[in-house]
């Protein structure tokens, strides 16, 4: 395989594989790599979010539980967050995490795989999805199950990092001091490397909010983080129609 295709390969049990080779050091190489951004850009999507009121929140590909967590910060939020992810070892961490901060009641982790979601179709108030559709080896079936146990009216919300133009201090951090740091501090010789393919080889954010709309989702919010080095997205899973409105 060229070595292209090869750091783009999204093949689940490689990119498991990944993610848990690297899960020990997974939370301080977020602080470090994005330079301590991650955390103010989960906020915004969280807030963005608006999880008032909601019962039942999935956090799909939820890794070490940083976005579930985040849900809980916010005071009105009175139900509980399922985190899903594939990687056992990102499930142990999210689970020790959340017994140390003793909110285990309230945020709970579990294995599984995105694209094959083991809840029924309206289940869940929000979904949320942090950094992980790029790695989904089948992103429209991921997308679909979002759809499918989303409630109408409920809200699909995505934090990534999508395919854009960067200025130039930023692509030359992403193209040679993100993969080089990434590699050292990770110990992983691909990891980080695979972030930057995938980057590159995934969908605009304006695809992105175009894929949204033709799965059914509507309307879709689009919001630029940092210059464009990361985007929040809102996608609304219409309500059903009011009786007088169905013919
Ligand atoms: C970059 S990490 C993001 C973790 C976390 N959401 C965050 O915001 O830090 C991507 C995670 O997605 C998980 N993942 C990728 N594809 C998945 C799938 N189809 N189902 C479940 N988890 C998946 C990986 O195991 C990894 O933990």
């Amino acid at each position: 395989m060229p070595l292209d295709e090869k750091l783009l390969n999204r093949d689940p049990e490689r990119v498991a594989r990944m993610f848990t080779e690297i899960s020990p050091r997974y939370d301080l190489l977020n602080r470090i790599l994005s330079a301590g951004l991650d955390g103010p850009w989960r906020k915004t999507t969280v807030a963005m979010a608006r999880p008032q009121g909601a019962r039942r929140i999935l956090d799909l590909a939820s890794g070490t539980g940083d976005l579930a967590f985040e849900f809980l910060k916010v005071k009105a939020f009175q139900g509980v967050v399922i985190g899903l992810d594939f990687s056992d070892a990102m499930v142990q961490r999210a689970r020790r995490k959340a017994a140390k901060a003793k909110v285990s009641n309230r945020a709970q982790f579990r294995s599984g795989d995105a694209l094959s979601i083991p809840e029924p179709d309206g289940y869940f108030d929000l979904v949320s999805v942090g950094f992980g559709v790029r790695n989904f080896a089948d992103l429209e079936k991921g997308l679909l199950e979002a759809h499918r146990v989303l409630a109408p009216g409920g809200r699909l919300v995505v934090l990534e990092f999508f395919r854009k133009d960067e200025n130039p201090a930023i692509r030359f951090y992403m193209d040679h001091i993100l993969p080089r740091l990434g590699r050292w501090i990770s110990r992983s010789p691909s990891a980080y490397a695979y972030l930057r393919r995938t980057k590159k080889g995934f969908l605009s954010p304006d695809e992105f909010v175009a894929l949204l709309h033709s799965l059914g989702f509507s309307p879709v919010v689009l919001k630029t983080l940092t210059m464009g080095i990361a985007h929040a997205i809102v996608a609304t899973k219409p309500p059903l129609p009011r009786p007088e409105e169905t013919p």
